[in-house]
This record gives C-alpha cells, structure tokens and sequence, in this order.
C-alpha cells in the first residue's frame, strides 16, 4: 500500500489517537484535524485518499462539513466516512443522503470493521469516478506561410467540437512574432492573449482561470487563447511559463489545438515533443514540397516518432502544383488527407469570421474537414494509449 493519506477529524484526541494508531499499522499515513473547518482545509491542501470524521464538532454541523467538502471541487471527490459518537437515526439519515461512503457508530469493534473496510471503499470509489485522462494536444504546422495552416487548425478543431461527443476544444495560436486565429473567428479581446497569460505567475494558471477566461467565438463551438497581437508583444513571451500552460489546457479540455505556424524554435520545439499529434500542412508547389522535406526530417532528427505525424496537402493556391502521388514520392511519407481548391470561397468564409463547414455546408473541403476531424481525433486518442 502506497503512502494511502487518510484525514481524520474528531475533536476527541484519544479516539483520534486510537484510530490513527491501527491506521497506522497497515501502512496508512495519518492526518489529524480537531475540527470541521481545520478539516476542510487539511482536506484541501493534503489531498488525503479518505475522510474519517466524527459528526460531534465544536464548530460545524455534519451537514456543514459535508457540504462544504462537496462545494470546493478539489474534495468533492474525495470518500468521507462517518465514524460517530452521538448517533441517531435521522444524523444517520442525513449523512448518507449527503453523500457519506458509510456510516459507522464509534466502539472499539466497529474501529477495527472500519479500517478493514477501507480498501473496499477507495475501490468503490474509484468505479464510480474513474481517473480522467490528460486531454490530447494537437499542433499544426508547415514550412511555409500562406498555405492554410491557420485556417485548417481553426476548422478542423471546430469540427473536432461538432462530431465528437462529448468533446470539448481549446485553440492556441502561438504563431509568432504576431497570431491570426483570433481575426479568423473573429474574437477580440484587448488583454487575454498568449503573451499576456505567459507572464502571470505559473500558480495563477489553473484550469479554473482557463474555463472563465477563454474567448469564446459565436459559432465556432471552440474556446480561443489568441497569439501575439502585434510583433512588439510577442518580445515579451515568458518562454518557461508555455509548459504551465499546456499543463493546465491539458486539464481544462478534451482536445487543444495549437497553430505553430511555420515556427521550429526552441518556443514550439518543446510543444511538439508533448503533443499527441503533429498535423503537418503541405503546400503543392515545389519549393513549399522542398521545405516541408527539410522540416520533417529536423523534427526526426529531434527523436520526434513517425506515428505522430499526419500530413494534409492543401491546395490553398489553385489546381496546379504537385499531385499527391508526387508529393508522397518526394517526401517519402503518406499524405493522410487532401483539401481540393476552394477558390474565394475559403477567404470568404474566413473574412465573415465563419466556419468553412456552416458558410458552405455541401462543399467538399466540408466534408474532407468533418473527415479530417475524425481521422486526427483516431489516430491522437491511438497515440495516446500506446
Ligand atoms: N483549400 C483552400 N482553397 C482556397 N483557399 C484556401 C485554401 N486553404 C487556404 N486558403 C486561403 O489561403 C490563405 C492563407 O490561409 P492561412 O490559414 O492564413 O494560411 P497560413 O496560416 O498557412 O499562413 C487564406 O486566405 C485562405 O483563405
Ligand atoms: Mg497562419
């Protein structure tokens, strides 16, 4: 049994001594707490694996505890247990309505019960709320500007947001010197951007300030952390704070999309190495075709794993250029997914700050994004698990 915490609080220090003692004994680690609020607290900022309190405090009602252990969500997970010394029906009554894991009445024998009950209730426990994973982080990127790669990362995170359920979607634009996805789906926000949230203090990036703070685009079903507003701003990104907030994105949302751009720098290098997936962009001209060769094989060389990528050809650029059977040929890996022409319509779409799939439902870049949607959510989830 590994260092299993358990919080014990009971204003009646012999009994609390008692209990801690067999606790103890079977590899438990012990916290006490001589009252309600202290318990809640301890509770709080310890994080034990249980709760054993007597419902007979100075200063809260069993309710009371209960209560505010249910209220703060970092407790409210947590199994209490009722061990008490002023039992009736009705406390009883009470406390399992609340939501208590059992309700024992204090004697030397039910102690004994009790602590031999304890592996049953945390496995209970876990049944019921099995551990959350880590949401998936999925960076876009290419070698070139101009071919798609902001607009692609909007829409098809927007599509993630549509047809997986439940799903939901966080977007980064950490383009540098200067973002583009916040003009895309048309959300302005002077003071909430990448810059801005790198330099809070790493404490402040919670997943809680995430869910209250991201911009939230009519339509787009995603919430948006905006890049860099002008080049000046971008001077200030606090490089060592971009891992906190993956962190907490992580946390925050089932899938977080994150536009690199066309930047392989010490700031993105890091964020490709955690993500789950790498959508790579391919352009259809030579010298575009050329880069992105050059760009993979230095992401190899920085022990990047083959299975993460995914590569999407776009013809953002017209009907000429390569074909997909050229370009797999010269990079020497299979394009995934290719999105045909769209002629004005893309920059259509985007200017009216519209997702592609909801301006033009019957397109076919439509369907190809829905498809690309659920191809990268497959192979990410896939990753992920290995
Ligand atoms: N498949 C496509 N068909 C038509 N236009 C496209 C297509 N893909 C992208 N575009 C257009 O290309 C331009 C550049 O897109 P953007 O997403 O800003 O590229 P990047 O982020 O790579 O610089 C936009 O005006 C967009 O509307
Ligand atoms: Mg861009």
């Amino acid at each position: 049994m590994d260092n299993i915490k358990i919080l014990l609080i009971d204003k009646d220090k012999t009994s609390r001594k008692f209990l801690a003692q067999m606790l103890i004994k079977k590899n438990y680690q012990v916290i006490h707490a001589d009252t309600g609020r202290d318990g809640v607290e301890k509770a709080a900022h310890e994080q034990p694996d249980l709760i054993i309190f007597d419902t007979n405090l100075d200063d809260l009602a069993a309710k009371e505890l209960i209560e505010m252990l249910q209220k703060k969500p970092s407790t409210a997970l947590i199994p209490a247990v009722v061990l008490s010394s002023q039992s009736t029906p009705d406390e009883m009554q009470e406390c399992m309505q609340a939501g208590c894991a059992e309700y024992y009445v204090k004697s030397g024998m039910v102690t004994l019960t009790l602590v031999n009950a304890i592996p049953k209730i945390l496995l209970e426990k876990k049944r019921e709320h099995p551990e959350k994973k880590d949401g998936l982080i999925i960076v876009f990127l290419s070698a070139n500007g101009g071919i798609g790669t902001s607009s692609l990362c909007a829409n098809i995170a927007m599509n993630v947001a549509q047809q997986i359920h439940p799903s939901t979607v966080g977007v980064v634009d950490l383009v540098l010197p200067m973002g583009s996805l916040a003009e895309i789906v048309g959300a302005h926000d002077t003071d909430f951007n990448i810059i801005k949230v790198s330099e809070m203090p790493a404490e402040a990036m919670t997943p809680g300030y995430f869910q209250s703070k991201m911009l939230v685009p009519p339509q787009w079903l995603v919430h948006l952390l905006p890049g860099s507003p002008d080049p000046a701003m971008s001077n200030h990104l606090v490089v060592e704070n971009i891992s906190g907030i993956f962190y907490a994105l992580k946390k925050t949302y089932d899938y977080t999309f994150v536009d690199l751009g066309r930047t392989l720098s010490k700031i993105s290098l890091p964020i490709i190495h955690e993500a789950d997936l790498i959508v790579l962009i391919v352009g259809t001209n030579q010298s575009t075709v050329h880069l992105t060769k050059k760009a993979w094989n230095y992401l190899l060389d920085q022990g990047i794993q083959k299975h993460k990528l995914f590569p999407i050809l776009n013809r953002a650029v017209g009907l000429e250029g390569l074909t997909k059977a050229e370009a797999e040929n010269f990079l020497g890996f299979e394009i995934k997914l290719t999105i045909p022409y769209m002629m004005g319509n893309f920059a259509l779409a985007n200017n009216q700050n519209t997702p592609i799939g909801l301006k033009f439902p019957n397109d076919t870049v439509s369907i190809m994004l829905k498809q690309a949607a659920f191809e990268i959510s497959k192979q990410a989830i896939k990753v992920q698990d290995k």
